[in-house]
């Protein structure tokens, strides 16, 4: 079967090669070009169009992702579809697609890691959100959690982002007509600024407990902001407050840095903040985490079991030691 549908979208991608390269043309246009016009992260444009696809392949429903990706100047949806139509033909036909397809633990790769990553955090976040009473998005993006997953939930939201990106979304949400509901909103720059001041001032109460996610942040931050953030996180957290964030092998985000990712430069994006997971990745993390105050309450490895690779990331769930 997983020969079958790979052959098939290799055949399809091939019948649909040009159409294909408008869609990736058209999109790349979007991210980098439309991206840079609004002093805007492209980085987060890529996670919302993983969304997409997610929810095109019927694999996580997003309803907000969609909405807000067709809202947004800096996505293509139609470029999007344009690019997927090999894949939503394949996932009608056998139910799933290698590239969205749920990796065996430990045997995750650079191009399947969102899927696993985004189900740790979806998974964490719902089976801790009854305990806790804020939740703070850091670098949020063009993340819709809050206008799906967590819509209905007895939390206060705040969702923190660098003023160009955080704007660009919310005149997105109002041209998507998406509800916004009690989200509040604090434009912060986390390797510049006291973010936990701009919070409090925002309404922020660091007597309640708290909930932190940060998805795809830590790896853009100085190593010392990262290391800050960490023990803020602590700091105001609260009683029982949890943190979800994911953190990179260093020698990857280095090849990144010297290959293909070099195009986020385009728009201000370099990766900076990681750990050396080639020996023990397991290590690695808890020493990072407990540095900060924080105990490690479960990690999850990617990428250790392939063959002749070690760790290229990690997703961690800590909480106060
Ligand atoms: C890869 S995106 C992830 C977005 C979002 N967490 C998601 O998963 O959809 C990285 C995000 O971090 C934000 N970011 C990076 N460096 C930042 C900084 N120094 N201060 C505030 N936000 C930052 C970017 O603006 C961007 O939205």
């Amino acid at each position: 079967m997983k020969f079958l549908s790979g052959l098939l979208l290799t055949l399809l991608y091939i019948v649909f090669l040009p159409l294909v390269i408008i869609g990736t043309l058209i999109q790349a246009y979007a991210e980098f070009v439309v991206s840079r016009r609004y002093g805007a992260s492209a980085t987060a444009v890529e996670i919302i169009t993983y969304r997409l696809l997610l929810h095109e392949l019927r694999t996580r429903e997003d309803h907000a992702a969609k909405a807000l990706a067709k809202a947004l100047p800096n996505v293509s949806y139609w470029g999007c579809w344009l690019f997927l139509i090999p894949m939503i033909i394949v996932n009608r036909l056998f139910g799933t697609v290698p590239l969205v397809a749920m990796p065996e633990k430990g045997k995750e790769s650079l191009k399947n890691f969102i899927t696993p990553r985004t189900a740790f955090i979806d998974r964490h976040l719902m089976d801790h959100i009854a305990a806790v009473d804020q939740v703070v998005i850091m670098g949020a993006g063009y993340d819709t959690r809050a206008y799906g997953l967590l819509r209905g939930a007895d939390v206060t939201i705040f969702e923190l982002d660098e003023a160009n990106t955080q704007r660009l979304k919310l005149a997105a949400l109002d041209r998507a007509v998406i509800e916004r509901g009690d989200v509040t909103y604090v434009e912060v720059d986390f390797d510049h600024e006291s973010w936990d001041e701009k919070l409090v001032q925002s309404g922020f109460d660091p007597s309640k407990s708290t909930l932190f996610l940060l998805e795809g942040v830590t790896n853009y931050l100085e190593k010392d902001a990262a290391l800050e953030t960490l023990k803020t996180v602590v700091r105001i957290g609260g009683p029982g407050g949890r943190i979800i964030l994911d953190l990179y092998d260093q020698s990857m985000m280095d090849s990144f840095n010297s290959g293909a990712a070099r195009v986020f430069k385009y728009t201000n994006e370099s990766f900076k903040f990681g750990l050396n997971m080639a020996a023990d990745p397991e290590l690695a993390v808890a020493e990072i985490i407990e540095s900060a105050g924080l105990k490690c309450l479960q990690i999850q490895v990617f990428g250790h079991k392939r063959k002749n690779k070690s760790a290229f990331m990690a997703m961690v769930l800590a909480g106060p030691a």
